[in-house]
């Protein structure tokens, strides 16, 4: 009996370590990517545009996507060559984020031939084709402008204020944002007569040229303007020490609005030199991983997903607004 006990017991040792080695056998074999997804980035002009690369990234491994990801450093040509090479690599999926929206049809036509689906992720193309992109995945610009004006009108009230010159620091030029936020903008301002824009000036997103567009609208209007409503962060945060130098203090002699809620923004809003920020979210990985994955399946996807959007400003406390992650 005692025998008998001995051997059951060696051969469930036995039995154990032969699973083990099995299972950890198994988990060293490099696991079956479920797809290959092409996406074709921008560039990395802002701190949203990181935070947008690293959240699609952070996706891409968790939903066990292969990403052959392009940096396309600002330029439509590089994002153009970029999706002919994930077309000859056969890709199961094309994504990118146009810088501008039109001079897409080519290439577009190209990867319909060769039978693969684009989704537009952030920014749409402007095209009179049909069916050459499944769907787009960004926030609502337009609504993002709306929001903007409709925050500075109530400021206008809560101040008394009986004019109320604005200087405008645009996306870059023929972008969707700067399209729709601009739109959305003016159109909700156009019903007060007190609004008045001085001037829209070009600002590319860039920190370096929101400096450059603050100087030059300061020389131009000086004390005259009343509100900065700049399209982005970065912008803003180029614009700030620009206004200082000259002698104004951004968020009371002068109402400072920006879009996208990054932390440095936030924290600069904290402090009172911004007065509102209109969120962006560039967290748009998981849409993009879960909608990709549909389209190999054949499945049917939404032609267009927003992200809920928020806004930030001196209406609030806050010291309640959660870190930002990007
Ligand atoms: O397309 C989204 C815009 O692009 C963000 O507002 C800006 O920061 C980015 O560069």
């Amino acid at each position: 009996m005692k025998t008998m006990k001995k051997i059951v017991c060696i051969l469930s040792t036995l039995m154990l370590v032969l699973c083990t080695l099995g299972c950890s056998k198994k988990a060293e074999q490099p696991v079956e990517p479920r797809l290959l997804l092409g996406f074709s980035q921008i560039g990395s002009e802002s701190a949203w545009r990181i935070g947008n690369t690293r959240d699609i990234e952070a996706c891409a491994e968790e939903y066990g996507v292969s990403l052959m990801f392009e940096n396309a450093n600002q330029k439509q040509e590089n994002q153009i060559d970029a999706i002919r090479r994930f077309i000859a690599y056969k890709v199961d999926v094309i994504a990118f984020s146009p810088i501008v929206e039109e001079g897409w049809d080519n290439v577009l036509n190209e990867a319909k031939e060769a039978g693969i689906p684009v989704i537009l992720v952030d920014r749409d193309v402007s095209t009179d084709a049909e069916g050459l992109t499944k769907c787009l995945i960004g926030a609502d610009f337009y609504k993002e402008g709306v929001m903007a004006a409709e925050y500075l009108i109530r400021k206008a009230d809560s101040l008394g204020l009986e004019h109320v010159n604005i200087v405008e620091i645009t996306g870059t030029e023929n972008s969707t944002p700067m399209r729709q936020r601009q739109a959305g903008f003016v159109d909700t301002i156009a019903g007060d007569d007190r609004m008045v824009i001085l001037e829209s000036i070009d600002g590319d997103f860039l920190k370096s040229r929101g400096a450059e567009c603050m100087r030059s609208l300061l020389g131009t209007y000086g004390s005259d303007i009343d509100v900065v409503f700049s399209h982005n962060d970065e912008m803003t945060l180029g614009a700030l020490p620009e206004i200082e130098k000259a002698g104004f203090v951004p968020g009371q002699d002068m109402i400072i609005i920006s879009i996208d809620g990054g932390q440095e923004a936030i924290d600069v809003l904290k402090e009172g030199r911004i007065n509102c920020v209109v969120e962006c979210t560039p967290k748009l990985g998981k849409e993009l991983m879960e909608t990709a994955l549909k389209l190999k399946a054949g499945e049917e996807v939404d032609t267009l997903i927003h992200p809920v959007e928020e806004v930030f400003s001196d209406e609030q406390d806050t010291s309640l607004i959660a870190p930002r992650g990007y």
